[in-house]
């Protein structure tokens, strides 16, 4: 009976998974976006930050993934609750130029690939798109989500529908089998001006990952300047998203030779960043070096953008969320550190818990998906505690501002440094009541607005808040390649290391893997000084 009345509930919670957050939540900024300098802006200059995740609808069935597993609409209503604003919706550059595939039902298109359970599957769950052409099916997404207040960003993921990417499959740059520039422009032109009107279209990525042995910057600049104009012709909405070579990752030919475009405030640059970028490289080597040397390079291929002030939307960055790939792991917490720092827009690959077929696979499983395999919950709740600090900006125009300071971020747990009172141990908590701390001159962390600072006590005992910020204990290097260990000196001279114990408390150890060690985990002294002026939810005082 208990057994059975489980079931029940989780029966119903799947069916009914509409938390009250998504019935309370504000709708979307004021549309249409711009930018300014470094920052999406919505219509009244406030910053909008892209918290995206990527939605695939560009594989051989054409359709957006899962239909056949949850309603359309529940699955919109399940991104807004797990704190996404947006989706990067992917499509192939055919549903836009090939009339009799964008006019294939959704039943056709299934059963011309065999997969008929699809079929009853969507015919049960969205009904009402079994008998569309794709391409209208496409766009019913695209309203379902927009009825949510969820964001869509119009990704040219692929020519040829199919898994991407390879630098043999002839849809990787201009002149490539399947990518003519000229239909390239026509499908671009296409898709923009069929959203053009559709508030929640905010913007469209030109390609995905260019890449493979045709590509070279002088097309790079012909072709996405090119594309860049049709699409601003045709659709002067939305943002204008260009992404670089070399798999989307290369944008440094920027720091030479800017773009040359005729419109003005909806250029935004975008980039990928994976632990699978760098090969096996997190796990064969040091963490701290290795997060140093790749942090290094992002920045110096498309990071420097920001300092230009471009916007820059990491539009794919994910794990193995079964939290089995040591590579993966380590990545992710570098990642997150960035991520927060730099206070990115970003796009999660990805919602798909299962595929309608991948590489040949029937219902494939997708280990880097946040939702399961049936579409129903979520695969790894702590994964999105882990994001959920990056979800909100930390700065930027029009925000309801306090004084700028900085939170002391815990990338391997998503959490903040958090202090209650003077007599209760500094904890781990969600950055949204964290209070302002500052980083002064003399490097000592004091809590905005009073005489506290942090102090080490001793190897292995909880840190705490001090007054007599002179002494031993109190004064913070931001140590290793990594420089996110925060290190301080003892009076016995023993330098230590801010750290997390089992119960999020935070403590002083011997710093971890300093030097050479690729065999050790640093992540639990992993913290970030990370800029805001986000208003702090808890007022507690002393
Ligand atoms: C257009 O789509 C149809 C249906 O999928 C396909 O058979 C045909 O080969 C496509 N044509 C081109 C030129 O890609």
């Amino acid at each position: 009976m208990g057994r059975f009345f489980f079931f029940l509930v989780v029966f119903f919670l799947c069916i009914l998974w509409i938390p009250s957050i998504v019935l309370q939540s504000k709708p979307v900024s004021a549309l249409p976006l711009y930018t300014d300098s470094r920052w999406i802006v919505d219509d009244e200059g406030q910053r909008v930050k892209l918290a995206c995740v990527n939605w695939a609808s560009h594989m051989e069935a054409v359709v957006a993934e899962g239909l056949s597993k949850q309603p359309m609409d529940a699955i919109s209503k399940r991104i807004k609750s797990m704190g996404f604003n947006c989706v990067r919706l992917t499509w192939p550059l055919f549903l836009a130029t090939n009339d009799s595939l964008a006019s294939l039902t959704v039943r056709q298109s299934f059963q011309s690939l065999g997969l008929s359970e699809s079929v009853v599957g969507i015919q049960a769950n969205n009904p009402s798109i079994v008998d569309l052409p794709l391409l209208q099916a496409f766009q019913a997404v695209v309203s379902s989500l927009g009825a949510n207040n969820v964001m869509v960003i119009l990704d040219n993921h692929i020519s040829k529908p199919g898994w991407c990417c390879s630098n043999s499959d002839r849809n990787g740059f201009f002149g490539d089998q399947y990518f003519n520039p000229d239909l390239w422009i026509e499908g671009l032109t296409r898709m923009a001006t069929i959203f053009n009107g559709v508030d929640n279209v905010v913007g469209m990525s030109l390609r995905n990952e260019l890449r493979g042995p045709r590509q070279n910057v002088y097309d790079w600049y012909r072709y996405m300047q090119k594309g860049a104009e049709a699409v601003h012709a045709a659709n002067p909405d939305v943002l204008v998203i260009l992404s670089g070579l070399n798999y989307g990752k290369d944008l440094s030919f920027l720091h030479n030779q800017p773009v040359d475009l005729t419109f003005t405030g909806k250029l935004v640059y975008e980039t990928h960043w994976y632990g699978f970028s760098d090969g096996m490289a997190w796990e064969s080597g040091n963490p701290n070096q290795v997060c140093g040397r790749v942090v290094d390079n992002m920045m110096r291929l498309s990071g420097f953008l920001l300092e230009q002030g471009w916007p820059l939307f990491l539009s794919e960055f994910g794990i193995d969320l079964r939290g089995t790939s040591v590579n993966d792991n380590r990545y992710m917490n570098c990642f997150s550190a960035v991520a927060a720092e730099l206070d990115l827009d970003w796009a999660l690959w990805t919602l798909a818990g299962s595929y309608y077929m991948r590489e040949g696979v029937t219902g494939l499983n997708e280990n880097f998906g946040v939702l399961d395999w049936n579409w129903c919950d979520t695969r790894n709740a702590f994964f999105l505690q882990r994001i959920s600090a990056l979800q909100s900006p930390f700065r930027g125009p029009g925000l309801s501002q306090t004084r700028l300071h900085k939170l002391i971020f815990h990338p391997s747990t998503g959490l903040c440094v958090l202090r209650k009172s003077l007599q209760e141990p500094l904890r781990l908590g969600p950055c949204t009541d964290s209070d302002g701390w500052n980083y002064t001159p003399q490097k000592t962390l004091t809590v905005q607005g009073t005489y506290f600072c942090l102090q080490a006590q001793d190897l292995g005992k909880p840190a705490r808040l001090g007054i007599v910020c002179s002494r031993s204990g109190s004064k913070w290097e931001t140590a290793s390649d990594s420089k996110m260990h925060l290190s301080t000196e003892l009076d016995s001279g023993a330098t230590v290391c801010l750290d997390v114990d089992s119960t999020n408390t935070i403590v002083t150890n011997t710093c971890k893997c300093i030097s050479r060690d690729d065999m050790c985990d640093p992540g639990s002294q992993w913290f970030k000084l990370v800029d805001s002026t986000r208003s702090s939810s808890s007022t507690e005082s002393f």
